[in-house]
């Protein structure tokens, strides 16, 4: 189990180069099932939930070959998956259900794990895929499925992202029209929708609330970069946000960050973008509103950085996270550090300007974790943050290095289970 001891850490300065978006990454894994022949994935991150993503695709029948930063995918003889093990372990292993319908007409696939930050029902999937004409059913945990994709014109009752993605790659080798409304429009659908077209699909209004699929017979394998991590790179930005800092994000997507980069901006730092990537310097000091929505409003994947951010601003923040129901873990462990929050339902009332003391705390979940690491930058003395089940390794390939490397001071011990650090 990774254990982070975090010093309190002057102002961040350097240059970071960010990494490809796990996002983006995981549905172009399972995209790759959809080709005739290999896909290339490039600049692959070390993320845990990547390899639990190839395991899913291996126990479906897919041949891995990875070598140092690439992924090639062979997805020639697919069935039913073999081995439940990795879809327990990942949300995004669902994604694979829409391209084994396309291809293998019946199977079924095991129910997804990923972080326990609502319920996470599938509902939207299974709906869109009974409009193509698919017969679902969810029994002994698994999802069975049976029949003939169809074309049809699907409306999203919300536009899950990853209800968009497996509608879509269900979509792109049946025969007609799709069309997909209320579609989520975050830009690692639109990192989806240029690989299946690289690939041979023919799609359109990627991006916006309608998407628009004219089948085509079959997708080649290509060698696809996916996109800069929104995420990790708004991480990064709060730990400048609350240390004063001086850094340079290389490679961060300014336009994928607009939400996040306005409200840092409404609190006092200076940001300037250019084609290589965005320098933020400064310190958040104004107290701001966050209310998460599906994109381009502000990503719920950053509500638990910024509220650590809210904790060194002047006055109060109010957060409102309308995507998830129980997504405000971390304000227990930020409390505990001495913050000033009060949550009820979905709503939390940040207090700012509150110092913080280190204190042992634990990462509930990959965003709680990253939110708990940046707070114990600001903390007097040491944090001791427990990573029981390595939730940040899922989603940041080596956050505190990154850190580390703009001058934080953070180790990573991996303790054992029966380690005096657990009792602290
Ligand atoms: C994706 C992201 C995750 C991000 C989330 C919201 C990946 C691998 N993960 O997750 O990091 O936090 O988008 O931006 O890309 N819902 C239903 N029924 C469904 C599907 C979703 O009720 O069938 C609900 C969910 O419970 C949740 C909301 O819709 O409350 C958003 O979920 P969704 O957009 O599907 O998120 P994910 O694709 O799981």
């Amino acid at each position: 189990m990774p254990v982070y001891h975090i010093k309190q850490t002057p102002a961040l300065q350097g240059e970071v180069h960010i990494d490809v978006a796990k996002n983006a990454v995981l549905p172009i894994i399972a995209a790759s099932l959809l080709c005739s022949s290999p896909v290339t994935i490039r600049r692959v991150p070390h993320f845990t939930d990547i390899d639990s993503m190839l395991s899913v695709l291996s126990s479906c029948g897919a041949a891995i070959k990875r070598e140092s930063d690439s992924v090639t995918i062979s997805p020639a003889a697919l069935h039913t998956p073999e081995n439940a093990a990795p879809f327990h372990l990942l949300r995004a292993s669902i994604l694979v259900l829409g391209p084994l319908c396309a291809r293998l007409q019946e199977g079924s696939v095991p129910l997804p794990g990923g972080c326990a930050i609502g319920q996470r029902p599938i509902d939207i999937h299974l709906k869109g895929l009974r409009a193509m004409g698919m017969t679902t059913t969810i029994e002994s945990n698994q999802v069975a499925f049976q029949g003939h994709i169809k074309n049809a014109n699907i409306y999203l009752d919300f536009p899950s992202v990853g209800a968009t993605e497996n509608l879509l790659m269900a979509a792109v080798l049946t025969k007609g029209v799709t069309r997909i409304e209320n579609a989520a429009k975050e830009p690692e659908i639109v990192d989806l929708a240029d690989f299946l077209c690289l690939a041979g699909a023919r799609i359109w209004g990627a991006g916006t609330g309608t998407i628009v699929i004219d089948g085509v017979d079959r997708l080649t394998g290509v060698e696809f970069t996916p996109i800069p991590d929104r995420i990790e790179a708004g991480t990064l930005a709060c730990a400048s946000a609350i240390t004063d800092g001086s850094i340079f994000l290389a490679g961060a997507r300014p336009d994928h960050m607009r939400s996040l980069l306005h409200k840092l901006r409404e609190s006092g730092m200076i940001i300037q973008e250019d084609a290589r990537g965005l320098y933020l310097r400064g310190r958040a000091r104004r107290a701001f509103d966050v209310h998460t929505l599906s994109y381009p409003g502000f990503p719920t994947d950053l509500q638990a950085p910024m509220m650590t951010v809210a904790c060194q601003t002047r006055g109060q923040s109010i957060f409102m996270e309308t995507i998830f129901e129980n997504r405000y873990m971390h304000a227990v462990s930020l409390c505990r550090m001495g913050a000033s929050i009060r949550t009820e339902g979905r709503l939390a009332l940040v207090q700012g300007g509150q110092a913080l003391i280190g204190a042992t705390v634990e990462a509930t979940d990959l965003r709680a974790g990253a939110a708990l690491m940046l707070a114990g930058l600001i903390a007097q003395g040491e944090t001791l943050l427990l990573d029981k089940r390595s939730h940040i390794a899922r989603g940041y390939d080596g956050l505190e290095r990154k850190l580390n490397a703009l001058g934080a001071c953070i180790q990573c011990e991996h303790a054992s289970v029966t380690s005096p650090v657990l009792t602290k």
